[in-house]
Order: C-alpha cells, then structure tokens, then sequence
C-alpha cells in the first residue's frame, strides 16, 4: 500500500516533536508533504523553529516547515509556556536549526497542495489550535471537499478541560476555527484527551526511549521528563500523556484505538465553557454524526510501535 500523504499542522511543544518524529520514522505508512507551524503551546516565532529543529533531530533536514498564523482568528493569543517551557522545547539541549523555513505561508502551502493533489489523496494532522485549517477553508472553501480526512489531537468529553475546567488547550485557544473544521463536512478522527491521558510515558517506557542509545532517544526521554511535570501535579498521572502522537500513531496502526462516530459541536459564546467539545457521546441529540471521537487505546501496543520506530533514527 502507498505512503498516506499528510501535512502536519503543529505548535511544537514536546508532544508534537514526538508526534512528528514518529511520521518521519515511518515512511512507508507516511509521506510528509510538509510541516506548518501555528501559534500555540508558545509563539509561532519559536513554534515554527522548532518544527525544524525536530526535523533535523530526526535526520530530515530536507523536509519542507512553513510558518502559519501567528495569533488565532479572532482572539488573543493564549500560550502555554507553563507546561512546555519557555523555548516550548524544554528538556533536551538541541541545536538551532540550519534548515531554511520555507518562505510561502503555511496556509498557501496548504491551500496550494490540495488544489494541486487528486481528489482525497490529502489527510490533514493538526497538532495545535486549527488556526491555520479554519484559515485555508475560509481562503479557499473549494479545498474542503478535495480533503481526505483531517485527523486531530483536540477536545476532551468524560476527561474535560486541561486549560480551563471545560475546554482543551488546542480548541480552547481558538474556538471559531475549531467551530469551523468540525462544521466544514471534512470526514474527521479526533484524538481528544479521553483517550491520549491513557497514553501516559511511565518510568518504564521513558527508559526504554533511553536505552536506544540514540539521540533521538535520548531527546524524547528528556523531553517526556520535562512535559510530565504539568501532568503529574495536576492529575497525579503516572507520566507524560502523549496527546499528539496518537494522530500519528493511528496512521500507522488505526487498530490501537477505539471510538465512536458521534456529533461533536464546540462552545463559542459561554465564557464559562469557551472551547468546549460538546460529544453526543450517548447519541441524545438529533445532531448528525460528524467526527469520529476516540475514547481508548491499546496503551503497551502504541509504546512498543513507538519505541521501534524511534530506533530507526
Ligand atoms: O491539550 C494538549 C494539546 O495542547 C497538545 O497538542 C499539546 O501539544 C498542546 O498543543
Ligand atoms: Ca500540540
């Protein structure tokens, strides 16, 4: 079977270079088009330098990053340096990037690929708050039915919120964009916190990122020690939950997770619950079904695909 052609669309952030080094170790289940940067976990200045530094980490220095929105579509910008540190890639000592950021806008690239690519030959993994997907539909509405799929790590139903009581960070930071894609029509997988806070970096498993003997798994052990401590103080979880490698994960091997095909509508007007992923979980609405929400995984199948995977950097 041919590579699945993706974009990844992310706010490096540990997670996300976990996420990404996980694609870019796996290139006969994943073609990376390309990487586009979004303001998130901390600035777009400093999302979009990371996003190379993890190409380079990987040994990829050939893939293309682009830098998207810097700001969400109409709200300031809410960052979260808290839990990712103030380069967003606290933990591992790494190099500036030599790779050159690509000069087009990430919302161009992505607009410019679709258009350019067969009918739903493109998949879309959104990292990060979806600025730049709910940028290029509104630039180009004529992409959405050309997409394949838009697999994403956002929301939280039974689990709630992990920026406010309701809402998850990704959605939270920009709700009218998350408004957008999960209205577009586009067929949509989403990775909410219900089930990436069972995809938690045990002692056991950041040994065994450590006992590669590689860089990169070195990186990602230090990374995971340094993302697990917003978690542990919060939830008293036993380790860092890997939230963005689940969209890369189920790539590869969808079979690692379960869900159910649901409606899924986010709050935009409540201050209260701003951000909120509304899942019909118990199907009590008439509202269509409009996005596939997961709600478990096979925790020791995705560490053990991961860990090898990570070996072959
Ligand atoms: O809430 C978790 C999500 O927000 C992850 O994607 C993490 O990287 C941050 O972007
Ligand atoms: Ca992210």
């Amino acid at each position: 079977m041919s590579p699945r052609k993706i974009i990844i669309d992310t706010d490096p952030g540990q997670d996300d270079a976990i996420a990404i080094l996980l694609a870019l170790a796996s290139p006969e289940e994943i073609e990376v088009l390309g990487i586009t940067a979004v303001a998130g976990n901390v600035p777009l200045s400093l999302t979009e330098k990371n996003a190379r530094i993890v190409c380079e980490l990987a040994g990829k220095p050939q893939v293309r990053v682009f830098a998207g929105c810097d700001a969400p579509l109409s709200r300031p910008l809410i960052t979260a340096e808290h839990v990712h540190g103030k380069t967003g890639l606290d933990g591992p000592v790494l190099p500036d990037p030599q790779m050159p950021l690509q000069a087009q806008h990430g919302v161009d690239f992505i607009i410019e690929t679709i258009r350019n690519a067969p009918l739903k030959t493109i998949t879309l993994c959104p990292l990060g708050p979806l600025t730049n997907i709910a940028s290029a539909l509104l630039k180009a509405p004529d992409i959405a039915e050309r997409i394949e799929e838009i697999i994403l790590m956002g929301g939280a139903y039974f689990e709630v919120g992990n920026i406010t009581p309701s809402a998850e960070f990704n959605i939270y930071v920009d709700p009218e964009a998350a408004d957008i894609v999960f209205k577009s029509g586009i067929s949509l997988t989403v990775m909410p916190l219900d089930v990436t806070h069972k995809a938690l970096v045990t002692k056991e498993r950041n040994d065994a990122f450590r006992a590669l003997g590689t860089a990169v798994g070195a990186a990602t052990a230090d990374m995971t020690d340094f993302f697990e401590r917003f978690d542990k103080e919060k939830y008293g979880s036993a380790g860092a939950p890997l939230h963005d490698p689940c969209v890369t994960a189920y790539l590869i091997k969808p079979e690692l997770f379960k869900g159910r095909y649901i409606n899924v509508m986010i709050e935009t007007e409540s201050e209260l619950t701003l951000g909120m992923t509304v899942a019909d979980w118990w199907r009590v609405t008439k509202r269509p079904a409009n996005a596939t929400f997961m709600n478990d995984i096979d925790a020791d199948g995705f560490f053990t695909l991961l860990t090898e995977r990570l070996g072959r950097l």
